[in-house]
């Protein structure tokens, strides 16, 4: 067995599915996490099915915040001026908030939630519902042609037969064709201790190191990798087929895996590090909740994630800490966060002169959040942080 357990998040819920009821049953699994020394590539030891994940109720929308807006419209663009492509598909397009940069007649997209599926077609581009797959490739091949763009966000690293998806990639695309995607990093996860990029949607955490090596035996190679600060740290990969080779590899490879090498990426020790790092994040992170309990505070979660369901789940945080959490996304108000079961409401209802501190659910948004909420800080309400370390964050002086 190449394959060995470093990271135990107990059990987990639906990290997305906000229940209804407080009462209602849910189903949990082991949310263990595994690093393999043969591929390097860090997954899930238990895989969740797709479908009880992605269906017509998933409420994740892109374009909840206007750091996600503006940075769709970014490469939206950034790709329009470089690739200049003909024909684009995307996978996992959720609410289009990337396709509606496109021309309709030659963008369309792969979105397997129906509810977003059908959000993507009203705006009129083709948009199949279904699950990235080898069959759907071919079916795209014959009524599309071959994409000269594939780009997919967040998404690539939620399908558990990676090494397929990637293949039925190579035999989609064409020949000078460029695959682009991105997904949390995991050198950042590592570095910033944010273990709760870890939840069943996320099948697998990436590295360079791993990518490569897969993307290779599919024929597949990365010309580009670019860090970006989205999601806690990100890499987009941009891949090309081996055997057109259109593009020199550049620079960015080489540095990004040597990064990694030199961090420790292919070394189970690094990883055993990190439990041991987690471990103690919960115990700092329950003491300075109680602590602040003790002290009389009012306590809220600014951001319902599938981030914080891990956290909450792993740390044992429910309502009893947390009072509620406060969310823009209108589906998950006035439900009740997986598993803990604290309840979400809007910013507007909740976020007032009560509150005293702010668990940074959607730690990924500091700026953002902090930019928003400077009367907050002003008048001396403080957010909570584990990334990278526990630590209260107050208005600067
Ligand atoms: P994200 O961090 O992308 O979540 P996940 O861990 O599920 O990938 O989602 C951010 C969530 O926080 C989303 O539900 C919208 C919400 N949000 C607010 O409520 N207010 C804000 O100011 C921001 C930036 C996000």
């Amino acid at each position: 067995m190449t394959k060995k357990v470093f990271l135990d998040l107990g059990k987990q819920p639906i990290a997305n599915r906000f229940t209804s009821e407080a009462s209602e049953d849910e189903f949990f699994f082991n949310l263990r996490v595994v690093f393999d020394q043969d591929t390097k590539l860090v997954s899930l030891e238990e895989f969740v099915d797709l479908p009880m994940m992605f269906n017509e109720d998933y409420v994740y929308l892109s374009s909840a915040s206007k750091t996600m807006r503006d940075h769709f419209a970014q490469t939206a663009c950034d790709f329009q001026r470089e690739f200049k492509p003909w024909l684009v598909m995307e996978i996992g397009s959720n609410d289009g908030v990337f396709l509606n940069n496109f021309n309709r007649k030659t963008a369309f997209s792969v979105e397997p939630c129906t509810n977003f599926a059908n959000i993507t077609r009203s705006k009129g581009y083709t948009t199949y519902s279904e699950f990235w797959s080898t069959e759907l490739s071919k079916k795209i091949v014959e009524e599309k042609g071959r994409p000269d763009l594939i780009y997919s966000a967040n998404c690539m690293c939620h399908i558990p037969d990676i090494k397929n998806a990637f293949l039925a990639i190579e035999k989609t695309i064409a020949d000078t064709g460029v695959f682009v995607f991105e997904d949390p990093s995991l050198l950042e996860m590592l570095k910033r201790n944010s273990y709760d990029q870890v939840y069943d949607e996320h099948a697998h955490v990436f590295s360079v190191t791993a990518l490569q090596k897969i993307l290779e035996s599919v024929g597949l190679e990365i010309f580009r990798v670019q860090k970006l600060d989205i999601h806690g740290g990100s890499n987009r990969i941009f891949a090309q087929k081996v055997n057109c080779r259109n593009r020199g590899i550049e620079d960015s490879v080489s540095e990004a895996l040597q990064e990694e090498s030199i961090f420790g990426i292919n070394l189970k020790e690094t990883y055993i590090e990190f439990g041991k790092r987690v471990e103690s994040s919960k115990k700092d992170l329950l003491n300075l909740l109680e602590s602040e309990k003790r002290k009389g505070k009012k306590i809220v979660s600014y951001g319902a994630t599938s981030k914080s369901t891990t956290v909450f789940n792993f740390c044992g945080i429910g309502p009893d800490l947390i009072d509620y959490i406060v969310d823009t996304t209108p589906a998950k108000q006035g439900k009740f966060s997986p598993g803990v079961k604290i309840p979400v409401i809007s910013p507007e209802e909740g976020f007032d002169d009560s509150v005293d501190c702010a668990f940074l659910g959607a730690w990924n948004f500091l700026d953002e959040i902090t930019k928003k909420e400077t009367e907050f800080l002003k008048r001396g309400g403080v957010f909570l942080t584990h990334v990278p370390t526990v630590s209260v964050i107050k208005q600067r002086t």
